[in-house]
């Protein structure tokens, strides 16, 4: 088998071609919370959405970036692929409303289980920052649980900040990290 090699992933929006290994990757994951941040479109988004109908769940993905469901910003979601499979997913949100602003931040990622600690987050975050959306944006919260080791790496690498640590109820505080896209020199 050859190398993997992190540099030759590329962000692409969602796609029903992508249909096979998407659904491979959902079966990798096995708690509920991470399978709600893979299928994205919200908590109380049933799992087995993506398997009964892709095209409509790829549509409706795809949506979000130009009209926003109830409680929801608009955002633009982009899939990770690496030799035609979707390996990861990062997503940037157009703006911030009250709960984003405190504890969800601007973009959110995550990597199929089997393809972690190879790079690929903080390669994905590289990518994005280069997209005219995130430069649109010009300065990036972005937000982690404070015991996400590699989520914060993942970000401080690629030139975040430390702005705070907030509650959040009764999960985990957030870390939360600027990006300044005009004034930061990025690590990656
Ligand atoms: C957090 C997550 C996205 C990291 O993805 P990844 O592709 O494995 O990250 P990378 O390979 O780019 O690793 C980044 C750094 O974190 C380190 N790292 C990765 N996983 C780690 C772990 N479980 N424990 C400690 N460090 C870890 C890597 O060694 C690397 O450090 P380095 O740059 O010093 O070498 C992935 O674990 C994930 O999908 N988790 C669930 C969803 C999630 O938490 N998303 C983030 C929400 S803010």
């Amino acid at each position: 088998m050859s190398t993997f090699e992190v540099h030759n992933i590329r962000l692409e929006p969602p796609n029903i071609s992508y249909q096979g290994s998407y659904l491979s990757a959902m079966a990798e994951f096995q708690g509920d919370s991470e399978k709600s941040a893979w299928i994205y479109l919200g908590e109380d988004e049933p799992h087995d959405t993506p398997a009964k109908d892709f095209a409509s769940y790829v549509s409706r993905l795809r949506s979000v970036e130009a009209t926003a469901p109830p409680n929801f910003v608009r955002s633009t979601c982009y899939w990770a692929i690496y030799r035609d499979e979707v390996i990861g997913r990062i997503a940037i949100r157009h703006e911030l409303n009250d709960f984003l602003r405190t504890i969800g931040g601007h973009i959110g990622f995550i990597v199929r289980p089997s393809f972690r600690k190879m790079g690929v987050a903080s390669e994905m975050l590289r990518q994005l920052l280069e997209t005219d959306r995130a430069k649109s944006i010009k300065k990036l919260l972005i937000t982690c649980d404070e015991d996400n080791v590699a989520s914060e790496r993942v970000i401080v690498k690629n030139g975040g900040a430390f702005e705070s640590i907030v509650p959040n109820g009764d999960k985990p505080k957030k870390k939360r990290f600027w990006i300044d896209l005009l004034g930061n020199s990025r690590g990656v």
